[in-house]
């Protein structure tokens, strides 16, 4: 089967993306169309972008860009779990993407955001800019989170029939479009 990287992209302590990022790999797993690992981009704890060249050299000086490097290539799709930061994507995403150039190329990618009115969604429409550049693939069925409505006491998620409606939804897309990139990535 296809493997499935889902990163949850928010690294600050009393974050709520973990758990959403949890919810969303147990969804993915019983989907049943990928092998699905979770990256938490608060453990890989990537620096500041710290490598001389650029990523498409290949050239990587640093051994944590080597294994990043080896984490994100063997995946065939991903899936961001990602807040919005004064509506825009969080500086870990961004920087964690900067530091690889193929390991991302021809490879979907879908989209679970989360915020307040807006969901997370003006976070994602400035990443689909950013995914787009590197020639990744975005899924336009999406899964949004509104905390203010989906989120207890606690500040834990409450899936109702919709979201898992919509992470299904997104899931068979994602499934399609690796088929088909996958296709490409071995003709290319
Ligand atoms: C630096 C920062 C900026 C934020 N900006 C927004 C925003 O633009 N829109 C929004 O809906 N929520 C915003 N929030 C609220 C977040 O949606 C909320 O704190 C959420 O828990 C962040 O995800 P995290 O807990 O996984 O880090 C912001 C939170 C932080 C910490």
């Amino acid at each position: 089967m296809p493997l499935l990287k889902v990163i949850v992209a928010s690294t600050r302590p009393g974050r709520i993306g973990r758990g959403i990022g949890d919810w969303f790999a147990g969804h993915a797993a019983e989907h049943g169309g990928f092998d699905v690992e979770i990256i938490d981009l608060a453990e890989v704890g990537l620096p500041f972008l710290d490598e001389p060249e650029h990523a498409s050299t290949g050239n990587y000086v640093h051994q944590h860009s080597k294994e990043w490097s080896a984490t994100i290539g063997e995946a065939d799709a991903f899936v961001f779990v990602m807040p919005e930061y004064n509506y825009a994507f969080s500086a870990p995403l961004k920087n964690a993407i900067d530091f690889l150039y193929y390991e991302w190329r021809y490879k979907p990618v879908g989209f679970v955001s989360y915020g307040g009115m807006s969901g997370g969604l003006r976070a994602v429409q400035m990443m689909k800019q950013v995914v787009t550049t590197l020639r990744m693939v975005p899924a336009g069925e999406a899964v949004t989170v509104f905390t203010r409505r989906q989120l207890d006491a606690d500040g834990r998620l409450t899936v109702d029939e919709g979201l898992s409606a919509s992470a299904t939804g997104m899931l068979d897309e994602l499934g399609q479009l690796t088929a088909a990139m996958s296709a490409m990535r071995s003709a290319s």
